[in-house]
């Protein structure tokens, strides 16, 4: 008999390349969980709720979904180990969505904090959407579809997962054990700030993507802020209190890490130099990801694999709305 493995789900909106904190929020978790052999991993694009505050201009969605899996794989997800689908080429997490609505009080919405803070953060579009405020109800229904038991997820959405536990329940005690609870996996990020310290995103414009070029990283890298301390060149400063240093954790080996911090602290090198090694470090870590980004996207097989994963992930979602159905008498 196999073994029957735990599993997990988690999805990513393709809204635009893949960055850096990607990787280290989440792709280098996903990669851990399908190589530990301990989990049937399934992994998704979440299409529609790329469009819950991208409705108004859809053209880039199919092609950034494919630069997502291509990144995907660049950085060691597997088809071989783990599913890929696409949750647009699924209408069963529609249905799903819709019945969960049926059950689930408008306020357990509303209540969600991301449902306030994403809507003031992006002021600049009308967010007074039923798919808006669906979405948790559609992530619950990503999760539940495949009969999901963990969810890796940055601490953001551990309240998703939270209502997503709820609606199971209910769901469960009024039509019979059907979903198991998911259990969010919150990843211990190493966290890493955008360059101008505040959270690495696309629309702040301070984030380094996984496959862009070395020379629009040093752009970026080259003027970005360091220790306001060091004014002159001869400024001691402080590693801890600059985002330069941060990466450099990450990207550096303990000896050069250790080399960097004790020169940064004596001014024995200058912010200039420090981000040559950083940009050095970078590459070292990115230039892999970009050759094998690169490859994937020409070679043509990247279309096939995502017809696969979605017809492996189509079967397991009619079986479990095939009992849906039939639970809830319809
Ligand atoms: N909300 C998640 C994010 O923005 C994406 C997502 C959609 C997801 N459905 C999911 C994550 C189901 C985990 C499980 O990152
Ligand atoms: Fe930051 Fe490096 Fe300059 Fe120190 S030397 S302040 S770590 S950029």
């Amino acid at each position: 008999m196999p073994k029957y493995l735990p599993r997990v789900l988690s999805g990513m909106r393709p809204t635009g390349p893949l960055h850096l904190g990607h990787y280290f929020g989440a792709l280098e978790n996903w990669v851990r969980l399908q190589n530990s052999g301990e989990y049937a991993c399934w992994f998704f694009s979440a299409d529609w709720h790329a469009l819950t505050t991208g409705y108004r201009d859809t053209s880039h969605i199919a092609e950034y979904r494919r630069d997502m899996f291509a990144t995907w794989m660049a950085v060691g997800l597997d088809p071989d180990k783990a599913t890929f689908f696409a949750q647009a080429a699924l209408p069963e997490h529609g249905e799903l969505a819709t019945l969960f609505g049926m059950i689930t009080p408008i306020p357990w919405l509303e209540r969600v904090p991301s449902y306030k803070e994403v809507r003031q953060e992006l002021s600049d579009r009308d967010l007074s959407t039923i798919g808006f405020l669906n979405y948790p109800l559609l992530q619950t229904a990503d999760i539940t579809m495949y009969l999901a038991t963990h969810v890796p997820v940055g601490e953001d959405q551990l309240a998703h997962v939270e209502l997503s536990r709820e609606v199971v329940r209910r769901f469960n005690s009024y039509y019979g054990e059907v979903f198991p609870e998911p259990k969010g996996l919150v990843t211990k990020v190493k966290r890493l700030p955008g360059l101008d310290n505040r959270k690495m995103s696309k629309s702040y414009g301070n984030a380094i993507y996984l496959t862009e070029s070395p020379d629009e990283v040093k752009k970026k890298v080259m003027p970005a802020p360091t220790d306001p301390a060091r004014i002159r060149r001869s400024d001691p400063g402080t590693p801890e209190k600059c985002t330069i240093y941060a990466y450099q954790a990450i990207v550096q080996e303990e000896g050069t890490l250790a080399e960097i911090a004790e020169g940064c602290r004596t001014a024995a090198i200058g912010c200039v130099d420090c981000k040559k090694k950083l940009l050095a470090g970078l590459e070292g870590f990115r230039e892999p990801i970009r050759a094998k980004h690169a490859d994937i996207l020409a070679s043509g097989d990247l279309d096939d694999i995502i017809v696969e994963g979605n017809r492996k992930a189509r079967a397991e979602a009619q079986l479990t709305m095939h009992r849906v159905r039939e639970v809830m008498g319809l």
